[in-house]
């Protein structure tokens, strides 16, 4: 339950990191998805007179369109607003940005740089705030991809994905997806380029429920060896762009060539959350090859992004934990 501004108690829930969903909400997200790819005329107008904004600090091809065209439909209507379209811009604060927007629209998916803020919208605002990314998490890419995963796998408990590369936002919430759903996750980074501290922490406690393995290794080898599916991101996320040519060297032995992709399981998949540097973290044969499942991802995210919508703004009630 939240209290919101107005000194009501509502059963609001937000997505500002994949630690909200409980396992068994993750499995919920999953089944409506499902349901939703199979049969998307049944979800044709539940979103009807509803409207959600979408607040992107940073630019996005696949987490834009697929929210916007999801929201269409299933009837309902999105904004996009750009850094320049809100006085957020001008100095309002992301508090009253978010008490004020939760008086016209139903949702707020917001892109942004720290996770202070998205998390801030979400104290501060009455209507659920879904992470559209941060530089702390992208809890709707790894939801995308642990349905993508279980589509190919059948399984998720006891798998082992492989993440190669730098300890970003799409890996911390690849760990703490794994985490809750029984996912050995082993992440091969340089020295100073982990995972977050304290989402590691959050997820190892998890982890004791699920008995998912959680390590973090210096080797991209340890890492890939036995993996049934391996995962790499771009070696510089959104925002630092000024260590573009720092990270091009630490990162030089991080990438996902065929011979590092040849030692995990020979029925593993390779994915990546997009947009990929060819010749950085992957190599093109591997990035281009049929064991390489990265468009299946994106569009997966169509599916499991309106299940979230339909879950937060239809049924709140099993969406609270
Ligand atoms: N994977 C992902 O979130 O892509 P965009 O930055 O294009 O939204
Ligand atoms: N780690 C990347 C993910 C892009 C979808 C970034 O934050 O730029």
């Amino acid at each position: 339950m939240t209290k919101n501004n107005r000194g009501d108690i509502k059963a609001v829930r937000h997505l500002v990191s994949l630690s909200d969903l409980s396992a068994r909400q993750i499995e919920e997200v999953f089944r409506i998805a499902r349901d939703m790819k199979a049969h998307p005329d049944r979800y044709r107008s539940c979103l009807r007179g509803k409207t959600v904004a979408m607040i992107f600090q940073k630019p996005s091809t696949r987490t834009r369109v697929s929210f916007e065209t999801g929201i269409y439909q299933m009837g309902g209507s999105s904004l996009y607003l750009a850094p320049n379209d809100l006085q957020l811009g001008r100095g309002e604060t992301i508090a009253d940005t978010a008490r004020v927007l939760s008086r016209y629209v139903n949702a707020i998916v917001a892109r942004v740089f720290a996770q202070d803020d998205v998390a801030e919208m979400a104290r501060s605002g009455s209507v659920p705030v879904i992470n559209g990314l941060s530089d702390r998490s992208h809890p709707c890419q790894a939801v995308a991809d642990y349905f993508t995963l279980l589509e190919k796998k059948k399984r998720l408990p006891g798998l082992k994905l492989a993440y190669v590369g730098d300890g970003n936002n799409v890996a911390n919430s690849l760990i703490e997806g794994a985490a809750k759903l029984g996912v050995n996750i082993s992440v091969a980074c340089p020295e100073g380029y982990e995972p977050d501290p304290e989402v590691l922490g959050s997820a190892r406690r998890a982890a004791r429920k699920t008995h998912s393995k959680i390590e973090i290794v210096r080797k991209p080898s340890e890492a890939v060896r036995g993996a049934d599916a391996v995962y790499t991101d771009a070696w510089t996320s959104m925002g630092q762009e000024a260590e573009e040519q720092k990270r091009r060297l630490v990162f030089r032995e991080y990438q996902v060539s065929a011979s590092l992709f040849g030692r995990a399981k020979r029925s593993a998949v390779f994915m990546h959350c997009l947009p990929a540097h060819r010749g950085e973290e992957v190599s093109a044969d591997v990035m281009d090859s049929s064991a390489s499942i990265v468009f299946d991802q994106a569009e997966n995210r169509i599916y499991t992004q309106k299940a979230i919508l339909y879950l937060l703004l239809l049924q709140p009630d099993s969406a609270v934990a």
